[in-house]
C-alpha cells in the first residue's frame, strides 16, 4: 500500500522462504533445497536530491532519518539501526550510497521461521543500488546474499547460514533452488506438485532463546568437524560420509555424535528429495521430510513441543504426504504437502489437535515458489 499522493521511482521486494529439506546443513557446507515465497518485503525508492537515507514503513508512525556519514552512530537506534548496518555494509563493499527516501511494507510474518529479516536485508540493499543509479540488470544477487548475511551476523548477532538471503535475491517461480552452501551456487529444481500443495503452518508461539541455541548448535557441528579432521582432510562437514562418521565418533560425546549424524544423514535426504522432485515422485519426498522432521527432532534437538505436535497432526491427515519443520526451530513454521482438495480438512484436523495440546492456534498459508526480488519502475 503506498501512502497517499506519494510517487517513488522504484519498487523493489525481496522474497521469505521456506526450506523444504536440509535443515542446519547450509552452515555445514551442504546443500539445500529452499523456495521463495509470495510473502515478501517490498521497497519504494527515490533518490531524495540530498544527503540523507530517509526510512518510513507502511505498519509504523515512526520515520528515521540517517546521514550515510555517521553510520557507525546508529547502532541502538530504534528501526533504523539495522538498516544503517546495510547501508554501512553497501558502502564498506564499493557501492555509492546516494540521499534517498525508502517506504517499506513487508507481508512476510515476524517470527514464523519463514525469514522475513533476510527479505528486508536483500530488498533494501536492492533498493540502496537502484537509488545510486545503480543498473538493475547488472544487479548481483550472489553478492546481495553475501552483504545481507553478514548484515544479520554483525548487527542481530545470528551467526547464521546463506541460506535465506541467497533464497530471497535468487528464488525463481514455480522452483525449488537446489543451493551448494559452500560454493554458493545454485540449480533450480522445478517444483512441479500435480494435484499438490504446499502448505506452511505458523505456530505462533512466540520464539525465546533462539540466537543463542542456533549458535550453540553451531559450535557443535564445529566441533564435530574438527574431531573429524583429525582422520580426514574433509573442510566441511557435509563431506563427510555416514560411513566415515560412524568409523570415527565413537569415543565423541553422545550430544556432538547425534548433531553429526543428522548432518550427515540430512545431506543424503535433500539429494534423494532432489531427485525424487526431478523423477515426480512426489510420496517418496513426502516420506523424506517426515524422516527429516524425526531427525531434527531426535538428533538436532531443535523442534519442541509445537513443532512435533504440529508435525504429527499434519501427518496423520488424509491427503498429506509429509510434514516437517523448516527453519532454524524452537518456534516458527512446519510445512506440509497437501492434496488441493484437502487443505481446508487439514487446516481444519491440525489446528484442532494442535490447540487442544498446546493452547495456541495455528495460522495457515498456502503457498507457491516465486520469485526472489522483483523489480518495478
Ligand atoms: C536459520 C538460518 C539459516 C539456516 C536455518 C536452518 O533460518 O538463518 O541460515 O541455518 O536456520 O536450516
Amino acid at each position: 500500500m503506498l501512502f497517499q499522493g506519494e510517487v517513488y521511482e522504484w519498487r523493489v521486494s525481496a522474497a521469505g522462504r521456506v526450506n523444504l529439506i536440509g535443515e542446519h546443513i547450509d552452515y555445514c557446507g551442504g546443500k539445500v533445497l529452499p523456495v521463495a515465497l509470495s510473502l515478501c518485503n517490498t521497497i519504494y525508492v527515490r533518490p531524495n536530491g540530498g544527503d540523507k537515507i530517509r526510512l518510513r514503513w507502511t505498519d509504523l508512525p515512526h520515520q528515521v532519518e540517517l546521514d550515510p556519514d555517521r553510520l557507525d552512530e546508529y547502532e541502538n537506534l530504534p528501526y533504523g539501526n539495522y538498516y544503517a548496518g546495510r547501508a554501512k555494509m553497501f558502502r564498506q563493499a564499493g557501492h555509492r550510497l546516494v540521499g534517498c527516501d525508502m517506504l517499506s511494507d513487508c507481508t512476510v510474518p515476524f517470527g514464523a521461521g519463514l525469514s522475513s529479516s533476510a527479505a528486508i536485508e536483500v530488498s533494501t540493499l536492492a533498493a540502496l543500488s537502484l537509488a545510486a543509479g545503480e543498473d538493475p540488470a547488472g544487479l548481483d544477487r550472489k553478492e546481495l546474499a553475501l552483504l545481507a548475511q553478514r548484515a544479520e551476523r554483525e548487527y542481530a548477532h545470528v551467526n547464521c547460514g546463506i541460506m535465506d538471503q541467497y533464497a530471497a535475491a535468487n528464488g525463481k517461480k514455480d522452483h525449488a533452488l537446489l543451493l551448494d552452501c559452500a560454493a554458493v551456487a545454485h540449480t533450480d529444481v522445478p517444483l512441479i506438485l500435480g494435484e499438490y500443495t504446499l502448505v506452511i503452518t505458523n505456530c505462533n508461539k512466540p520464539h525465546r532463546l533462539v540466537e543463542s541455541k542456533y549458535n550453540e548448535r553451531r559450535a557443535e557441528t564445529d566441533e564435530a568437524l574438527r574431531l573429524l579432521q583429525q582422520h580426514l582432510p574433509v573442510e566441511h562437514l557435509a563431506q563427510v560420509s555416514p560411513e566415515q562418521l560412524e568409523q570415527y565418533s565413537a569415543a565423541w560425546p553422545e550430544v556432538i555424535r547425534r548433531r553429526a549424524r543428522h548432518v550427515v544423514a540430512e545431506c543424503g535426504r535433500v539429494e534423494q528429495a532432489a531427485a525424487a522432485l526431478h523423477g515426480g515422485d512426489l510420496a517418496q519426498f513426502g516420506r523424506l521430510l517426515n524422516a527429516s522432521h524425526r531427525s531434527l527432532r531426535e538428533l538436532y534437538e531443535v523442534t519442541g513441543k509445537e513443532l512435533d505436535v504440529l508435525a504429527d497432526a499434519a501427518q496423520a491427515v488424509d491427503g498429506c504426504l509429509g510434514s516437517r519443520m523448516t527453519g532454524g526451530g524452537f518456534g516458527g513454521s512446519t510445512v506440509s504437502l497437501v492434496r488441493q482438495d484437502r487443505v481446508a480438512a487439514f487446516e481444519q484436523q491440525v489446528a484442532a489437535r494442535y490447540t487442544e495440546q498446546t493452547g495456541y492456534t495455528p495460522s495457515f498459508y498456502t503457498v507457491q515458489a516465486s520469485d526472489g526480488i522483483c523489480i518495478e519502475r
